[in-house]
Parts: C-alpha cells; structure tokens; sequence
C-alpha cells in the first residue's frame, strides 16, 4: 500500500480528497487537520512522519482569509510561508513527494490574456505575497509540485457559493462586483486531479516535467457572473446588482483578472478541463440536461 498524509484536511480541498480516497484502493490515506498535525511546529512534523512514514503529502492546510490576512499578516506567512518550508525541507530529507497548493492571487491582474506559470509574480495582498513566500521556499529547495488554482468552492468549508446562497435566503437583492475576472474551481475537481498526479508520479508513468503547474475549472467569469449563475442552478429570484470593485471596497486588493492558462497540466495529464457551469451545477447538486 502506498500511504499518502493529507494535511489541513478538515477544509474544502481535503474534503473533496476524503471524498474521493475510497476509490483509490492502493493508496492509503492518512487524514490530519492542526489538531493532529499542527504543520507550523517542525518537531511535530518531523515526529509523525518518523511515526507514520509516507510516499506522498499533499499540503492542503493554508491560511485563506484573503481580508484578515491584512490586519494579521504574522499568521498568514507563518502557515503559508514558514510551515511549507519547514514540509518542504522534511519531504526533501525524508524522500517524500509533495503536493503544495498556491493561487492566481500572486499575480497583479493587469494581464487581459490568461497567466501562464512563467509569468513574473506580483501580488497586491498580504495573503498572495504570503502564498508566494511558500512557493519560492518550495523552488529554493526544488521540492514537490505547486498547483495554482482560483476561486475555489465546494460543499465543504466557507466559499462564495454559500455566501451567495445564504444571502439569497435573507436579502431581496445583492450587489456583486463585476470588474474582476477568472476562473472558478470545483475543489472536486482540484481533488481529482491531485490523485490522477499522485498515481502518475506512483506508477512513475509519464513523470511532470515542471515543477509549477495551473488548474481552475474552463471558461472565465466575473464575480457577478459566478453569483448570477448560482442563484439561477438554485431556482431563486433574487436581484444581483453588478458592482465596480470601486463601489464595493474590500480590505484586500485581489486582481483585476486572474484567468490561469492551463495548457502545462491538460497536456501533461492529457485531461478535457470541466466547464466552471457544468461543475458548479454538479457540486449543487444539478444534473444538467444538453
Ligand atoms: N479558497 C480559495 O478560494 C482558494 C483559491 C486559490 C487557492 N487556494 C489554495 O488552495 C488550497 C486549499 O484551500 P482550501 O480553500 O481548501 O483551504 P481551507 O478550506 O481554508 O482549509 C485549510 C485547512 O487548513 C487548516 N489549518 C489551519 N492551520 C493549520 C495548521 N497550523 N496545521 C494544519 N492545518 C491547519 C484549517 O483549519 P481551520 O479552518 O481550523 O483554520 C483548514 O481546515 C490552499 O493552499 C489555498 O491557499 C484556495
């Protein structure tokens, strides 16, 4: 059996791979949230793994309170930035292989064509700049794959489907801003293709080449677009307003746009890429008919 230890499992992504681990039967999966393995304290990393030993980790523990991470940035660099190194440097020393997520966040959204893994960095938030710190640790010690992904949803955790959902429920109408752009993700989705990795590197089937690669769902939106569908795939008649992000501050600046080009991982994985719709119809619970 090959043991693979998921980290930050209790959130969306590492309920999505608790979701999908019973269908990969040569994989065992160990889950730990902070409070089996708080992965800021180094001693208790390195102790689990001498106790637990593993082939894979997929690092789904993070700091995501895009806002909050303005007014406390400390915490957001200590899990984003400091504990991936500190996972970055036992995998190296243990010969583990790493699966780390980072976020379209790093980049400024001044592109108007998708963002490629090249592009060059350069985040306006507290909680991208911390992100970033977390791959750069990872590139300097040349270990694991990072997947960049956007707008992450899912049953699972706090997202913008629910918020839209339970403000559906209390408001009659919704202001939503309209100006920003990208690509929502299915964590369902992220998971899945986390696995395929993860049986790819196992089977050492056709071996990544890079060590950077960008997932969200196909197709690109606005905020307003995103919250427009999601109230019509949920039956309710609630107005949305589009908004400028001028007329709607937020704390945190996020990109104007964000889209992620996604051609390094469909052609390494040789994958078809869902559509943002189809997955947000199926994470709700919608079958769609054509
Ligand atoms: N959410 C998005 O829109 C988005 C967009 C782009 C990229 N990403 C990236 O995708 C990845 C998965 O995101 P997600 O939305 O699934 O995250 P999430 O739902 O916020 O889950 C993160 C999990 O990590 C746990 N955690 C906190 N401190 C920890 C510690 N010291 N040790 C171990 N676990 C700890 C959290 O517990 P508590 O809840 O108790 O703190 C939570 O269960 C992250 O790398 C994130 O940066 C997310």
């Amino acid at each position: 059996m090959t043991r693979v230890l998921v980290t930050g499992a209790n959130g969306q992504l590492g309920n999505e791979l608790r979701k999908l681990s019973g269908l990969n039967q040569d994989l065992e999966f160990i889950f730990t949230d902070v409070d089996e393995l708080n992965i800021t304290n180094e001693n208790e990393v390195n102790q689990f793994i001498e106790n637990e030993p593993v082939r894979f980790l997929i690092n789904c523990a993070a700091y995501t309170a895009v806002d909050r991470a303005e007014d406390e940035p400390e915490k957001a660099f200590l899990l984003n930035a400091d504990a991936v190194d500190i996972i970055g440097r036992i995998c190296t020393r243990h010969n583990i292989q790493l699966i780390h997520y980072s976020t379209d966040f790093i980049f400024d959204g001044k592109h108007r064509k998708p963002y490629v893994e090249a592009d060059i960095p350069d985040p306006a938030s507290v909680y991208g700049k911390s992100k970033l710190a977390g791959e750069y640790h990872l590139q300097k010690l040349n270990a694991g794959i990072i997947i960049r992904t956007s707008w992450l949803y899912s049953s699972f955790g706090h997202n913008f489907v629910k918020t839209i959902l339970r403000l559906a429920a209390e408001q009659v109408e919704l202001r939503v801003v309209d100006d920003q752009i990208g690509s929502p993700t299915w964590a369902a989705d992220l998971a899945g293709i986390t696995l395929e990795i993860i049986n790819r590197l196992k089977n050492k089937k056709n071996p990544p080449q890079y060590g950077l690669y960008h997932y969200s769902n196909e197709g690109t939106c606005s905020w307003y677009d995103f919250a427009e569908e999601i109230v019509k795939l949920a039956g309710l008649k609630i107005k949305i307003h589009p908004v400028s992000t001028s007329e709607y501050p937020s704390k945190a600046r996020r990109p104007a746009y964000s889209v992620l080009d996604k051609s390094l991982i469909r052609n390494w994985l040789n994958i078809k890429i869902p559509n943002w719709k189809d997955s947000l119809a199926k994470c709700m619970g919608i079958t769609k008919h054509q």
